[in-house]
């Protein structure tokens, strides 16, 4: 125990009392990604490869449990923003009784999620009772054989369904859409007319290299910001003074927002405010490291909530300044799939 001037005394802070993670670029922490399953029911080009990647074993993938006990030791530490993401969240059973329950986590003020829109429909009565605080609906295009050539599987309906039925519960949603090298304008104009009718974020991406294939492929960069600009060129840009991924634009007319995310180009490092966990357990501090913290031995090894919090606390004072910094350090024989890491 230390003693202060006036005689009062510090004892060590309880794990559970609310800290702020601050990293060592001053960086404040306050978002934490949890990717629950590695499975997926389609098959986008993009993420993994036609016969899929090898799944990990059911043994491997953290339990629910301990998906909680990982959140409230985050919570501790000042996460206050959860994205559950997968592959596909709702590929795995009890995603939605998971969602309650984080719901009900002290410290867990915003809870989001990121879906290919294939199983969501039937799940929106829940997520509108537990006032999820936004849903990322993957959609690359509105073309049913496009979809088809894009995902490999055909479900382009069920996706619209899950849409409509966001759109009908007023559930505040962006809409993700991977800009691909044969994306035509005019793709690129149908999806953006979503915007113009719903008060919704249409977010085109930069393609990144995590796809599952061989490290050979390489990537053109692409400067999405004056694609849009050529497209619309009555777009300006929306300030903000908060950490987003997002750059969102007005258009006139439009009820809601266009976006570009160029998260290959790496633009928004500077303001990187998230922590991730791979499904297998793995805690990593940037999208393009190796993964600096293996949580599952330790939750698995009896090692208790506050040494937890004190190896999380180490990552996060060690992280990379960016995600070239981050990719230069990364060992890599082969590609990652975004099916491993979760977006
Ligand atoms: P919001 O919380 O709504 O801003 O969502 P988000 O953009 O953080 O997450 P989402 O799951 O919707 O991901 C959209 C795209 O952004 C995906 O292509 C992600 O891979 C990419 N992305 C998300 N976070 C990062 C990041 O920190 N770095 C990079 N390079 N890309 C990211
Ligand atoms: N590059 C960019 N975005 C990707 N996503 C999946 N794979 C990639 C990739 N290689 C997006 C999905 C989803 C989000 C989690 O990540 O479209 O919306
Ligand atoms: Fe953060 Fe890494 Fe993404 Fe940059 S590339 S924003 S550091 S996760």
């Amino acid at each position: 125990m230390t003693r202060i001037a006036g005689g009062e005394s510090l004892s060590p802070q309880p794990v559970h009392h609310r800290t702020s993670l601050v990293d060592n670029h001053g960086r404040r922490i306050t978002y934490l990604r949890l990717s629950i399953t590695d499975r997926c029911n389609l098959r986008c080009r993009y993420c993994r490869p036609e016969q899929g990647v090898p799944f990990i074993h059911h043994d491997e993938i953290l339990s629910f449990e301990e998906l909680e006990r990982l959140v409230t030791i985050f919570a501790g530490l000042g996460i206050s923003k959860i994205r559950v993401t997968g592959g596909e969240p709702f590929s795995r059973r009890g995603c939605m009784p998971f969602l309650e329950r984080l719901r009900r986590i002290p410290g867990v003020e915003r809870l989001h999620i990121t879906t290919n829109g294939v199983k969501t429909a039937q799940f929106l009565d829940e997520l509108a009772e537990i006032a999820i605080d936004g849903i990322n609906l993957s959609l690359d295009t509105l073309d049913p054989e496009r979809f088809k050539s894009i995902s490999r599987r055909n479900y382009l309906d069920s996706v619209l369904e899950a849409l409509d039925g966001i759109i009908a519960r007023a559930l505040p949603l962006k809409i993700n859409s991977v800009v691909l090298d044969d994306t035509t304008d005019q793709e690129i104009r149908g999806l953006a007319a979503l915007a113009k009718q719903h008060p919704i974020s249409l977010r085109f991406i930069e393609r990144m290299p995590f796809s599952g294939r061989d490290h050979a492929a390489t990537l053109e960069k692409s400067d999405l910001a004056a694609r849009l600009l050529r497209i619309f060129p009555e777009l300006t840009e929306c300030a903000t003074d908060q950490p987003t991924t997002a750059r969102l634009f007005a258009l006139p007319g439009y009820a809601g927002s266009l976006g570009i995310i160029q998260g290959y180009s790496r633009l928004f490092c500077a303001t990187c405010n998230k922590l991730r966990i791979t499904p297998a357990g793995i805690l990593k501090t940037c999208l393009y490291d190796n993964g600096t913290l293996d949580l599952k031995k330790l939750l698995r090894g009896g090692t208790s909530d506050r040494e937890i919090s004190e190896a999380v606390l180490n990552c996060a004072r060690h992280r990379f300044a960016n995600g070239h910094e981050a990719e230069r350090s990364a060992s890599r024989t082969a590609e990652p799939s975004m099916a491993k890491i979760g977006g």
